[in-house]
């Protein structure tokens, strides 16, 4: 049932301050401020290294976690497509542990690398959505995302829920290896619990985005770009926008645009920046000037102060305000989840305004049991 909605992907997009509470409320412990990770799963205190896998939207889950792991629990992590890493000569070391995210826990690809994982003695885990699916069965612990089930073919709340998961998952194993002290442990949680509240004022932006998303829509390519944790997101947006709107688009780390990218830049390519006021805000917004100093049309996602900031550089094409969020480390641990909503409805109003089939896109499907 869509209730309201046109499609399920906006149902499902709408959905999301409800599941990602469902999730958070999961992991962690709203009173105590702690995290609550499940009896039985890893014990992150024990591992020295952690191998990351999936597959389309789930591994950006996966890479936007990489570094969240490696910020606040100070583990070493590998991450790679799945149908990469399972045909790669991994030495997996003793000591080290798999992990795997997969909204439906049937990909064929993700599967087999968590087999292989746990064939070469890795103690193995899976955040998946469907908690009777051959992953969970087969992983030595699970992490349940909780998103309820999703139809629409662009994974949307699954993958908000997978990366509240993550987080909680991350900021766990940092107190678990005594990285994280028992006030940053509070500071973090308090804003993850503050997550569904932003989510829901970001959805309020859904339709501005409407009249943005139809301009682009004309687009022949887009390019998205993004900083650390951005970097993820700006592939992720660049995957959502060309499975439902069939418009070429690319994620680009924003540093690399010097190195090659660049030169597709003219008036026809718009240029999704992704840019929370995150400790890497000037550098991102500096590679947007380059692109704007060479005729680039450049549409904003920031918060408020960001976006002035920007203005100073030069007319934005797009200007899209994202609810303001706490300074400092919390903002890399908040934006990837909130920075999501823009980037789906951007997709979703692209499509619609094409009028493609968006919940069930050409030559795609939920789920990829075949290599
Ligand atoms: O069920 P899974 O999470 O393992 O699926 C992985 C990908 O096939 C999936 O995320 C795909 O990229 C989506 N259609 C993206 O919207």
């Amino acid at each position: 049932d869509k209730g309201e909605h046109r499609h399920f992907m906006a149902k499902e997009i709408h959905e999301q301050p409800e599941v990602v509470g469902h999730t958070i409320s999961a992991y962690l412990d709203p009173v105590a401020r702690r995290v609550t990770l499940p009896e039985g799963g890893l014990d992150f205190g024990r591992i020295d290294k952690l191998t990351l896998s999936a597959c389309g939207t789930a591994y950006y889950a996966g890479l936007i976690a990489k570094y969240w792991f490696e910020t606040y629990a100070k583990l070493p992590v590998e991450a790679d497509i799945a149908s990469e890493l399972r045909y790669r000569d991994v030495p997996y070391m003793p000591g080290g542990a798999a992990l795997f995210v997969s909204q439906s826990g049937e990909t064929a690809d993700t599967l087999a690398a968590l087999k292989d994982a746990k064939a070469a003695g890795q103690q193995t885990c899976a955040v998946v959505n469907v908690p009777e699916s051959t992953m969970a069965r087969e992983a030595d612990a699970i992490y349940p995302t909780h998103a309820g089930p999703e139809i629409g073919v662009a994974s949307t709340k699954a993958f908000t829920c997978q990366l509240a998961t993550l987080a909680c998952l991350a900021i766990g194993a940092g107190v678990a290896r005594g990285v994280l002290s028992r006030e940053e442990e509070e500071r973090l949680v308090g804003a993850l619990l503050e997550v569904p509240r932003h989510l829901a004022e970001a959805l309020a932006m859904d339709e501005a985005l409407r009249d943005l998303a139809h301009e682009m829509s004309g687009a022949r390519d887009v390019l998205y770009l993004g900083r650390g944790v951005s970097f993820p997101l700006a592939m992720e947006g660049a995957l959502k926008l060309k499975e439902i709107s069939y418009i070429h688009a690319e994620g680009y780390a924003a540093g690399e645009l010097k190195h090659g990218p660049i030169a597709l830049i003219d008036e026809a390519v718009p240029v999704i920046v992704l840019a929370p006021k995150d400790a890497l805000f000037e550098k991102t917004v500096s590679n947007m000037q380059e692109v704007m100093a060479r005729g680039g049309k450049c549409c904003l996602i920031s918060d408020e102060a960001g976006l002035a900031e920007a203005a100073r550089g030069g007319e934005l094409w797009g200007r899209v305000p994202v609810p303001s969020l706490p300074e400092g480390r919390l903002t890399g641990l908040l934006a990837p989840l909130i920075y999501a909503v823009p980037v789906q409805l951007l997709a979703y109003h692209a499509a619609v305004a094409k009028g493609t089939d968006v919940d069930q896109p050409r030559n795609l499907a939920k789920s990829v049991t075949v290599e």
